[in-house]
């Protein structure tokens, strides 16, 4: 971690020491002042009958971000892209258009639907100017929870994410009916970055900023700078947030409130959790609880610097080359490196206290694997001056099938970052939702169901993954999406 200065270890001491402390960190409104919008949901397209269906436009787009325009890439002109709502059982049929001046395609992030077909297939192409309808059915025990859809189109992936292309794919269902939850009011949190220049395009990347995943510095909470979160005294607080950002990772902590954890990236866990951060790498999602339990005010949602480590590494490479300076400077400048100001939590009115609930949904326990693999997570060397991102030394190749495997078997793959000091990577496997095992050979504290985990360098995750239902090729790869782009991309083929 990077040494940082006393007022931002102040900062950091106090948003992580929030339990005990009893010092109020309510901003009195003459000493700030956040941007006074209302965080304006984005359209909401819900299911009825069993069907959910829409049309859907990407395109360049105008939009107004933060008070300032921006040229962006859009999904029916909206940052984030409509909410989608559906549930177990229902079909999703979708008319999509490519408006933009790229191939591109439609990934449902986490759903466990086929990959085949007009399904959550990565392997589509949509030429610019085309259209296609997209048709699946959830499977009628598909789990409630929070997912999400965003292009998929290998080597512009990141790129169009960056643009702004993403929005959210709710699954409702049980964890919904719990009456605690029902009482609680909810929102949804979609963390983008963006970077622009003055007049509001997007700044394309150089070469060193590709190589460790593009980020900006523009931070927004539903398309907004700061916006406000209302909470109501004596009130519970529903967030459910996404990480959309394609490489930045977001370290949240709430002033003088903890999150109680309640579900992860494929739905409920068994009991809340109580956080005093949350760590979100890219393409993960949590669902958390907050109390209104404090004295009335504002409290700030900080952004914490993370380190994502690798920098001595991509140093190295770099070997003093006068392109690999120059863009080392520019990224460092890019670094987050003090707390950022992500939203604002704003007491609004009370309610009569509401109780935390004890139980949510209980995560099966998995049989013990038939399988284990070994994947090996590392950068090395390219063609010329960049670096390729690899799965066991090998880059993407999409005529390649990587893993083969049984359906209705359990596997455990252990993911290794084999690079000394290694860039952490958010290794994310499409269709099938696993469960972490242990880091480094320690027992994770609680079951999940994710399909996004972090590996950090000198980490091995043992995870393990059910291959249930359905058949055909899908990808895994890390989600921090220049990578992805870069060749950190493999095919798992699942065959009955
Ligand atoms: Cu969100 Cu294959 O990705
Ligand atoms: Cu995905
Ligand atoms: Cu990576």
């Amino acid at each position: 971690m990077s040494k940082l200065n006393r007022r931002q270890f102040l900062i950091l001491t106090a948003a992580g020491a929030i339990a005990t402390s009893a010092t109020s960190w309510a901003i009195g409104k003459n000493k700030t002042t956040p941007h006074q919008t209302k965080a304006l949901p984005s359209k909401l397209y819900k299911s009825s009958n069993g069907l959910l269906e829409l049309d859907l436009e990407a395109s360049s787009t105008r939009i107004d971000l933060g008070g300032k325009p921006a040229y962006l890439l859009t999904y029916n002109g909206q940052i984030p892209a409509p909410r989608l709502e559906a549930k177990a059982g229902d079909t999703v049929r979708i008319r999509f258009t490519n408006n933009l001046s790229q191939p591109t395609n439609l990934h449902y992030h986490g759903l466990h639907v086929t990959p085949t077909g007009n399904a959550d297939n990565a392997f589509l192409d949509i030429p610019s100017g085309e259209s296609l309808t997209y048709e699946f059915t959830l499977p009628k025990n598909h789990p409630s929870g929070t997912f999400w859809y965003h292009p998929h189109r290998h080597g512009f992936v990141a790129e169009q994410v960056f643009g702004g292309l993403a929005g959210l794919f709710v699954i409702r269902g049980e964890l919904d009916e719990i009456p605690e939850l029902k009482a609680a009011k909810e929102e949804f949190l979609v963390l983008q970055d963006f970077a622009l220049d003055g007049s509001g395009r997007i700044q394309p990347p150089n070469q060193m900023e590709i190589m460790r995943g593009r980020e900006g510095k523009l931070m927004t909470v539903n398309g907004q700078v700061n916006p406000q979160i209302a909470i109501a005294r004596g009130g519970l607080l529903r967030l459910r947030i996404l990480n959309a950002s394609p490489s930045r990772f977001y370290r949240l902590a709430f002033e003088n409130h903890p999150f109680y954890l309640i579900a992860t990236d494929g739905g409920a866990i068994g009991t809340p959790v109580e956080l005093k951060e949350l760590l979100l790498s890219p393409g993960e999602r949590a669902e958390v609880l907050v109390r209104g339990d404090r004295k009335s005010g504002q409290y700030r949602l900080l952004n914490l610097p993370y380190d994502r480590g690798g920098m001595e590494m991509m140093g190295m490479m770099g070997g003093g080359g006068h392109m690999m300076e120059g863009g080392m400077g520019m990224m460092q400048e890019n670094t987050q490196t003090k707390p950022h100001v992500l939203a604002t939590l704003t007491y609004q009115g009370s309610v009569s206290s509401l109780p935390l609930l004890q139980q949510l949904i209980s995560v099966e326990e998995l049989s013990e694997p038939k399988t284990v693999r070994r994947i090996e997570l590392s950068m090395a060397m390219g063609s010329g001056m960049g670096m390729t991102f690899t799965f066991n030394g090998k880059a993407f190749d999409p005529n390649r099938v990587d893993t083969q495997v049984q359906l209705n078997t359990v596997e455990d793959w252990e993911l290794v970052n084999v690079d000394p000091d290694g860039m952490a990577h958010p290794f994310h496997l499409h269709v099938n939702p696993f469960q972490v095992i242990s880091r480094n050979g320690k027992p994770e504290p609680y079951r999940a169901w994710k399909d996004t985990v972090l590996v950090k360098g000198n980490e091995t995750v043992r995870i393990r993954i059910p291959f249930r239902d359905f058949a055909g090729k899908a990808v895994y790869h890390c989600h921090v999406l220049d990578h992805e782009d870069l060749g950190m991309m493999g095919i798992v083929e699942m065959k009955s």
